[in-house]
């Protein structure tokens, strides 16, 4: 299932620092939108908001056209779940993969009874791609890899509509990095899900996302189709931002 989310206005500030200036963006339903930006350009600040942690000054949120208000109803928590760049800070260490996903099943009355939670849990392991015997583990007896897909799999367990990615990549080694994003362009297509990613990586964003949406100080400053934008920016800051990245189609020296 998903559902278009729809950002209006949104200001955040941080006592007197305006963190979010007033941003207004769609994601269609079933779309990924890719949030670019340097460091300390306001992407985490938007992701927590959409997600309920922060409270905005201003703004509306809605999901599937129902207002998200600043305190949440358990339904609402249920249908926006969220990914954190750093898997060992999101996964409780004393606790073993199956308590880590069956919590947020029982949580949230997605399954009632012992064999139905395992079911799921099984289910889950699978979508990720960890083999069963996982359900008994803890996180430090998995890779970095492999406790990203962990987390995935408990964002995921609740059949969420919206999934925020925020950075899920970042703290992971080149090498694993492509097939943490091929896990999760997958699961998108076979869930349906709508998801905002976000990255500070340009070849990130241009692996994952339908919509690129760059973020300078607290505002976005172009919305473009993914193809559009590599084929050429339409502000000076996001063609500075490609031409900085080596090896991108459109940074190609001519
Ligand atoms: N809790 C906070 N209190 C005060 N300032 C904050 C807080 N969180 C973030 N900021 C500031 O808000 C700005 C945007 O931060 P953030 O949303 O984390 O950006 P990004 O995720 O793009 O790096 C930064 O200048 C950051 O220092
Ligand atoms: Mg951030």
């Amino acid at each position: 299932m998903s559902t278009n989310l729809s950002i209006e206005n949104l200001t955040v500030r941080y006592g007197g620092f305006t963190a979010l200036g007033g941003v207004s963006l769609e994601v269609p339903a079933g779309s990924t939108l890719g949030l670019v930006g340097e460091s300390g350009s306001g992407k985490s600040t938007l992701a927590r908001t959409v997600a309920g942690l922060i409270v905005p000054d201003a703004g509306v949120l809605a999901l599937g056209g129902q207002p998200l208000a600043a305190r949440r109803t358990r339904a609402q928590r249920k249908q926006i779940q969220m990914v954190f760049q750093n898997p060992d800070a999101s996964l409780n260490p004393r606790h073993s993969v199956r308590r880590i996903l069956s919590e947020a099943l029982r949580f949230h009355r997605v399954t009632t009874d012992r064999a139905s939670t395992e079911r799921r849990c099984r289910e889950l392991l699978e979508l990720v791609r960890l083999d069963g015997g996982a359900l008994d583990r803890y996180p430090r007896e998995f890779s970095g890899g492999q406790r990203q897909r962990i987390a995935i799999a408990r964002a995921l367990s609740v059949e969420p509509e919206l999934l925020i990615a925020d950075e899920p990549t970042s703290a992971l080694d080149v090498s694993v990095q492509r097939s943490v994003l091929d896990l999760l362009g997958n699961i998108k297509a076979q869930l349906n899900l709508t998801v905002l990613f976000i990255s500070h990586d340009l070849g990130v964003i241009h692996a994952v996302s339908d919509t690129v949406a760059v973020m300078r100080q607290g505002v976005l400053v172009e919305t473009k189709p993914n193809g559009e934008f590599f084929a050429g920016p339409d502000t000076a800051y996001g063609r500075e931002l490609l031409a900085a990245v080596p090896r991108m189609p459109a940074a190609a020296p001519n």
